[in-house]
């Protein structure tokens, strides 16, 4: 079967979403997991998202009718709310705490949101927009792009590496 990126991208969703019912499960005193985790739901999903806005939303936004304009600025609009509010409220609350785990809560609930706006919305048009020969050029495009030093900047930016569930933004 040819490769397609919306393939690619909403597998990286479940891989996300399977890691937010890992951490969501965690104890309060698990401390050194719930790190772990948080981390590894980082490091998959902010390269994703990094390579969501600087190829494929613009790709998107250039051939989007109205719908599609609306569609994107969602999007666009979605990623800018975690960015921002949602991870550091995270890394603000102590990690051994309810208030952390309400927070990481909240993180998952919107990824699992967006995701599926992704999913039913955007891609669904995306396959209509694009060629199978493009989506399977954006796939390759995307696996090269994931060992570039861009892409490894975007997975750490929350991190000070110190595992104290402080991490910040560099
Ligand atoms: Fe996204
Ligand atoms: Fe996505």
């Amino acid at each position: 079967m040819a490769r397609d990126i919306l393939k690619t991208l909403k597998e990286e969703h479940d891989a996300v979403r399977a890691l937010f019912e890992k951490i969501n499960d965690t104890t309060d005193r698990a401390t050194q997991k719930r790190g772990n985790l948080l981390e590894n739901i980082e490091a998959n999903l902010l390269p994703h998202a990094k390579w969501e806005e600087l190829v494929f939303y613009p790709a998107f936004n250039e051939r989007a009718d109205r719908d599609g304009l609306v569609t994107h600025a969602e999007a666009v609009s979605e990623h800018h709310a975690v960015e921002h509010s949602v991870i550091p409220e995270v890394h603000e609350s102590e990690i051994d705490t309810p208030e952390f785990a309400g927070r990481v809560k909240v993180f998952g609930e919107f990824v699992d949101h967006h995701a599926k706006e992704e999913e039913k919305t955007m891609f669904k048009m995306a396959r209509k927009m694009f060629s199978a020969e493009e989506r399977e050029q954006f796939d390759i495009d995307y696996e090269k792009w994931k060992s570039t030093p861009e892409a490894a900047a975007a997975a750490i930016p929350f991190s000070d590496g110190d595992g104290d569930g402080h991490r910040r933004r560099a």
